[in-house]
């Protein structure tokens, strides 16, 4: 038995130990701040959207091993610390093309974004002017060049296209991305054909939604996604007209599988800024675009959408840094879910990363404030990150803070 005295608390001493939270009357602020991870905004995306929705964006190719893949190793890898190295000022500056952006990251290309959530490119754009990132629209984006411009004035506006079939329309969005004040072209080149969705097929999933008895049952769990969809301008597409069918289709119909690296003769023609080749999964690769004058190469097999059993970009970043990474810029996208994924690529060379699902779930599970919200925590994540490997400056991340298995 115990022998020391009990006694009733007082409640002078009960007092200072009640904290009463305030109530946040606003839902989607509720929500949202119980989202301490991209993966809590992943599983409150997953319960307010409808699930072809939802699947379209968090899924990928074939049997998901790419991006499964790309995931396990930001996962797996180890950081090795400094300690005692005074970590009380940080910068998380890099620089992105020559110029300045506030964090390590940009936002990356996303197709068909008003479909995640009615607030869309717009909410996103805005979101990355805020934050001092770049932003990219995507050729299937679905709101217009300009209209993205308008909404992020300040904002580093890029745009990203594809090698269409049809050449006059690929100039004419080049030119308008031009007169819009776009900074920089991505040009993707990984999709000469789409890759196999399977869950978009085995969804019945269209665009715009088909209202299929499916559709009904799962569009009854989410009302106000539906309302949102049906109340907003319809979702034709940033560059082109409607298209009903699915995603794979529309790119099959619309992409040019007969591209070579002599296009890029063509794209230069037009656009004379910064180009950005992304896409790129081979050193060899690396080597010929930037031997026939990209700028920046994104190492990236497209968060896994298209080839599946693609290589990891993380793995490949220091073979092709040591190649051609005092000639070209070299960014990483595909598997990022959070700021130390972020820091780590940053440490084995890469000068930037793009987010592309961190986002989205951002913006499913709360519009621009969700959007806000991811941003928020992958800095977060990158400053943590940042001080407890005992580094002030992203310039000061080297190899040797990360091990990969
Ligand atoms: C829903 C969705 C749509 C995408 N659409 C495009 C696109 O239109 N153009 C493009 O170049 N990349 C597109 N991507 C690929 C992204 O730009 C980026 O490479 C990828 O999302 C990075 O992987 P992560 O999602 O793991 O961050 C898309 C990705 C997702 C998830």
């Amino acid at each position: 038995m115990s022998l020391e005295r009990r006694q009733l608390p007082k409640w002078s001493e009960l007092k200072p130990l009640l904290r009463t939270k305030p109530v946040e009357l606003n839902a989607t602020e509720r929500r949202l701040s119980r989202a301490f991870t991209i993966n809590d905004l992943r599983s409150i995306a997953r319960r307010r959207t409808p699930r072809s929705v939802f699947d379209y964006t968090d899924g990928a190719a074939e049997q998901e091993v790419s991006l499964y893949r790309a995931r396990q190793l930001f996962h797996n890898l180890e950081f090795n610390p400094s300690i005692l190295r005074d970590v009380g000022e940080l910068d998380t500056t890099t620089s992105m093309l020559g110029r300045p952006s506030a964090l390590p990251f940009a936002f990356a290309p996303t197709g068909f974004t008003r479909m995640m959530n009615h607030e869309g490119e717009r909410a996103v754009a805005r979101v990355a002017q805020r934050h001092g990132i770049p932003y990219a629209l995507s050729t299937l984006g679905t709101t217009s060049i300009e209209d993205v411009a308008a909404a992020a004035p300040t904002g580093r506006n890029w745009f990203q296209l594809y090698v269409w079939r049809d050449r006059a329309a690929g100039e004419d969005l080049m030119k308008r991305a031009k007169a819009a004040g776009y900074e920089a072209l991505i040009l993707t080149v990984d999709a000469p054909v789409a890759g196999a969705r399977l869950r978009d097929l085995r969804n019945g999933f269209s665009i715009p939604p088909a209202l299929t008895l499916k559709t009904i049952a799962d569009g009854a769990l989410h009302p106000s996604w539906w309302i949102n969809l049906l109340t907003t301008p319809p979702l034709t597409f940033a560059s082109l007209h409607a298209w009903q069918g699915t995603v794979a289709d529309l790119m099959n119909s619309l992409f040019d599988p007969t591209m070579t690296i002599a296009d890029l003769d063509w794209v230069r023609a037009f656009w004379d800024g910064p180009l950005i080749l992304k896409g790129i999964q081979t050193v060899d690769d690396a080597r010929r675009v930037v031997d026939a004058g990209a700028d920046a190469v994104v190492l990236s097999n497209h968060g896994g959408r298209q080839l599946d059993r693609a290589p990891v970009p993380l793995r490949l970043l220091p073979d092709v840094v040591a190649a051609v990474g005092d000639r070209a810029e070299i960014w990483l996208d595909t598997g990022i879910m959070s700021g130390a994924d972020i820091v780590a690529a940053q440490a084995l060379g890469a000068k930037a990363t793009m987010v592309g699902r961190a986002y989205l779930y951002g913006l499913m599970a709360g519009g621009e404030r969700g959007v806000d919200r991811a941003a928020e925590i992958l800095t977060k994540e990158i400053r943590r990150t940042m001080q407890l490997l005992g580094v002030r400056t992203v310039g000061e991340l080297e190899p040797r803070h990360v091990n990969l298995p």
